[in-house]
């Protein structure tokens, strides 16, 4: 606190990212990155970069990834968004369509993001309770509302939503915005990209971040009519003009363009969750069904804080909140085959502990 500091920027309480711990023994299971390096085809385009274009601003809209991402989604370039990560994109967004009066929607477990923004816009909001099983209950929603967001998978349950869900959620708020965070949607269930021709309020966001191995390079979308593109267009030029940089750009493009990498990879990650699970639950963990590259996962035999403390202190980072609801579980990101396995090792050296098991 600074006698500098806007009475707004006192009242603010930054997201918390997880831990960026690094170290040759760190097992990083906590923040859902990839396991993986981005493909080589992705490598290349990097170091193929013309040094001498550094000097020069990027083309400001990035247009060549927005046509490379539209025909990707079979959508047109004007129905593309990108920015500097979908947190950016996410940021433009809220900007953009839900500084209202009414307030802002989602629910009371999903990206803890969005309280974030809605502070920094002083945007009203109600984060509505979910069912006991931690699914989206939408009867909970109130009935007045100035946007919906959620992600779908949910994070951090990795839960998703039908699109028979969100086509009933679009079609019953015609006049708001309804934002899908999709950064997880490379790892099962099925994007709502495919409504986009048939719901002007729908908005989609993605990222390379996960799926496609970028998070270091800050690579973000949006999908939508082309009117709330537009509308983010307004903001983005109104706050930076050149949110990706070329090298972002030229890597995002090569990624697009090696769709058998990206698919393999996807696949791989979603084999090794499926071995999680099971090693999981043959440890008596309750384990909550995961469309995501992260599980959430209960255990049994010791309480998830001191599961947490014990993982930590074997240099094992995963995620744990102290908060109601959430304080029995553990989010763990998949990382590779030997992660998991030092993971499983560490648990199994617990079983023996007379934990604080709920
Ligand atoms: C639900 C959700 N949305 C958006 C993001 C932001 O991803 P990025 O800014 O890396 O694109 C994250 C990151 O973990 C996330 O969990």
């Amino acid at each position: 606190m600074s006698q500098y500091w806007s009475p707004l920027l006192a009242e603010l309480s930054p997201y918390v990212p997880g831990e960026q711990r690094s170290g040759k023994r760190i097992v990083k299971l906590n923040t859902n990155e990839n396991p993986y390096p981005p493909s080589k085809q992705v490598m290349q385009a990097i170091s193929d970069v013309d040094g001498t274009q550094l000097r020069r601003y990027p083309e400001p809209a990035s247009q060549n990834l927005r046509d490379a991402l539209a025909k990707y989604h079979d959508l047109d370039s004007s129905q593309v968004f990108v920015g500097n990560g979908s947190d950016e994109v996410l940021a433009l967004a809220f900007m953009a369509f839900f500084t209202n009066d009414q307030p802002l929607v989602f629910p009371a477990i999903s990206y803890s993001f969005y309280p974030v923004y809605c502070k920094l816009y002083k945007i009203p909001f109600v984060a509505f309770p979910m069912s006991d099983d931690f699914s989206i209950d939408w009867l909970e929603m109130p009935n007045e509302v100035g946007g919906i967001v959620f992600p779908n998978p949910n994070a951090p349950t990795g839960l998703s939503c039908s699109l028979t869900e969100i086509e009933s959620l679009l079609a019953n708020n015609p006049n708001k915005v309804v934002l899908v965070d999709e950064a997880y949607i490379d790892f099962g269930a099925q994007s709502a990209t495919v409504l986009i021709d048939r719901y002007p309020n729908l908005l989609v966001t993605q990222t390379f971040s996960k799926g496609r191995s970028l998070a270091g390079m800050r690579i973000g979308a949006a999908f939508g009519h082309e009117d709330l593109i537009a509308g983010l267009d307004r903001v983005k030029n109104s706050f930076n003009s050149y949110p990706l940089d070329v090298v972002a750009e030229a890597a995002a493009i090569a990624s697009l363009n090696d769709e058998t990498y990206h698919r393999e990879h996807v696949n791989k990650i979603i084999a090794s969750r499926d071995w999680l699970t099971k090693q999981l639950e043959a440890r008596d963990f309750n384990v909550l069904p995961s469309a995501a590259n992260f599980i959430f996962a209960a255990p049994r035999h010791i309480g998830a804080k001191q599961l947490h403390e014990h993982l930590n202190s074997c240099d094992i980072l995963v995620r744990y909140w102290d908060k109601p609801m959430l304080q029995d579980w553990l989010r763990i990101s998949i990382g590779s085959a030997e992660e998991l396995q030092l993971l499983i090792n560490s648990i199994d050296q617990t079983s023996g502990l007379k934990g604080d098991a709920r």
